[in-house]
């Protein structure tokens, strides 16, 4: 079988130049919060010169609000399903962010689609993180996509939001092989480890410029 090479698995992080004053997160997220904890744990690791001023979650047994609570970060909970119409729930987000102060919405697991509303509001300063390498395998399943394409390599993605579904401008990406044997929990595992490594490195990339 032919080896990948490391250092495309796992590419270097570039350490983050630091910026003066520290970025101002507000992080979306639907459920289990892990990459939320990965941003908070690169923060408190002193890797990405921020804080994050708000956790906004829209399921209300979203284990991510566990996570805001244990590290003393406050938790909105917006529940999409008391919204007719997704501009309405954005106006609400929207509304929320801007109470909090934050400068940058990080979409960590937030499983909406963005309208022009939370768009136009943070330009360019919207990031969501994706598990595959994009432009291939948007949308839902995107690991399931790429185990039924049967790629060797699949990944993970950080990219700016725009109107169209997963395809704003792309941050930086990791590689991540598909084993014989995988199946999406194996596979979703491994994606997550680099998830939550250059999802922290990108805010910090992103905001630089
Ligand atoms: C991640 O795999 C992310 O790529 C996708 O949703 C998942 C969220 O995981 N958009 P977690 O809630 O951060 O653990």
């Amino acid at each position: 079988m032919n080896s990948v090479s490391p250092s495309l698995i796992s590419p270097d992080i570039p350490t983050q130049p630091q910026v003066s004053t520290p970025l101002k997160l507000g992080i979306m997220a639907s459920g289990s919060g892990s990459n939320f904890e990965a941003v908070a744990q690169a923060i408190q690791n002193g890797q990405l010169n921020a804080q994050i001023q708000v956790l906004i979650y829209n399921n209300p047994d979203a284990y991510a609000a566990v996570r805001a609570d244990k590290w003393n970060i406050k938790s909105v909970l917006i529940n999409h399903r008391d919204y007719k119409y997704r501009k309405d729930l954005d106006k609400q987000i929207v509304q929320t962010l801007r109470s909090h102060d934050v400068e940058w919405v990080i979409m960590a697991g937030w499983m909406r689609l963005a309208t022009q509303t939370l768009i136009d509001a943070f330009p360019d300063k919207i990031i969501n993180i994706h598990p595959s390498l994009l432009p291939s395998f948007k949308g839902v399943g995107a690991i399931e996509q790429a185990i039924e394409a049967g790629v060797k390599i699949t990944g993970c993605t950080v990219h700016l939001v725009c109107l169209e579904m997963d395809s704003g401008k792309i941050l930086m990406q990791a590689a991540v092989p598909v084993l014989p044997d995988d199946n999406p929990d194996t596979l979703h595992t491994r994606i997550q480890i680099q998830e939550h490594r250059i999802l922290p490195a990108a805010i910090g990339l992103a905001a630089k410029g």
